[in-house]
């Protein structure tokens, strides 16, 4: 099954104009929330009853290491102030939200997330693994979704709309920042600022191409054994123009990515809340 690029680019370029303008879209019914805690960013993210996007917020952050909260107060003061945010954008009291943890997280540290949520008084509806939040932003049910975040790359495989096998590698764009600083010579802090530089993403690109490359054949050993037709790049870390290029020449793969990676997960979280 292929997606609707031209559709699904719409929708999140849709969240995106939101998130960026710090707006809200009207809206009829009840909302649906979610919650992204991830390494590098925290989103809040609401969506009217059909799935439309009326409202989000983010927040650069590090409270959080892949789905382990290292900073409790931390996270709980930025998930209440994104709260606030949208609440008054919006005009209303959020009350429930769903949240996500990479695959593989289990016991307590998913118990620590959905207290974050909770303690920002937004009741919690379910814990998704963060690849089936994805999956249903791209209408995905078969092929692998690769989510490359702050600190980890997650790799998913679906059949029929199941994920059937999941990994959690420890890559992402941090590994990225600490190659440029070191490329240039400064602190993780101003290497982090310049892979961020749209005016330096080509020069930046080509120190950090041996990254993607490992990144790619990391994907390429996950996937070797299941029948993939087809790889969906989401996460932050995949932002740059030729990241794509660089897995199918790796891989092998036909690899797409969305408009606005790093928003797929967050619009999913909210899209699969159970209220
Ligand atoms: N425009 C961009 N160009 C390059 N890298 C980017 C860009 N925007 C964000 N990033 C990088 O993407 C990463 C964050 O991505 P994302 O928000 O998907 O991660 P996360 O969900 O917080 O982390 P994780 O999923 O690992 O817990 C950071 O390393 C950040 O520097
Ligand atoms: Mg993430």
């Amino acid at each position: 099954m292929s997606i609707d690029a031209e559709k699904i680019n719409n929708y999140i370029n849709s969240f995106a104009k939101l998130i960026n303008e710090q707006q809200a879209k009207k809206y009829n019914g009840d909302l649906k929330v979610g919650v992204d805690l991830g390494t590098a960013n925290i989103v809040l993210s609401v969506i009217d009853e059909e799935g439309n996007p009326v409202a989000g917020a983010s927040y650069p952050a590090s409270v959080v290491k892949d789905g382990l909260v290292v900073d409790y107060v931390g996270a709980v003061k930025i998930v209440k102030e994104l709260k606030n945010r949208v609440e008054d954008l919006l005009d209303t009291t959020l009350t429930h939200a769903a949240t996500a943890v990479p695959p593989g997280t289990i016991g307590g540290n998913m118990k620590a997330i959905s207290n974050v949520v909770e303690a920002a008084e937004l009741e919690v509806t379910n814990v998704i693994d963060e690849p089936t939040a994805a999956a249903t932003v791209l209408g995905v049910t078969d092929g692998a979704v690769v989510d490359v975040g702050g600190g980890t790359t997650g790799i998913s495989i679906l059949k029929n709309g199941e994920v059937i096998y999941t990994a959690d590698e420890p890559t992402g764009g941090t590994h990225m920042s600490l190659v440029v600083a070191g490329h240039y010579k400064v602190s993780f802090a101003e290497g982090d600022a310049l892979k961020m530089d749209p005016a330096r993403q080509g020069e930046v690109f080509s120190i950090i191409k041996p990254v993607v490359e490992k990144m790619a054949s990391i994907v390429k050993r996950h996937t070797r054994d299941f029948d993939v037709d087809k790889i969906y790049v989401v996460g932050g870390a995949s932002c740059f123009d030729e990241f794509e290029d660089v897995f199918f020449k790796e891989i092998g793969i036909e690899t797409i990515k969305p408009a606005h990676p790093l928003l797929i997960t967050p619009l999913g979280i909210a899209l699969n809340s159970l209220k």
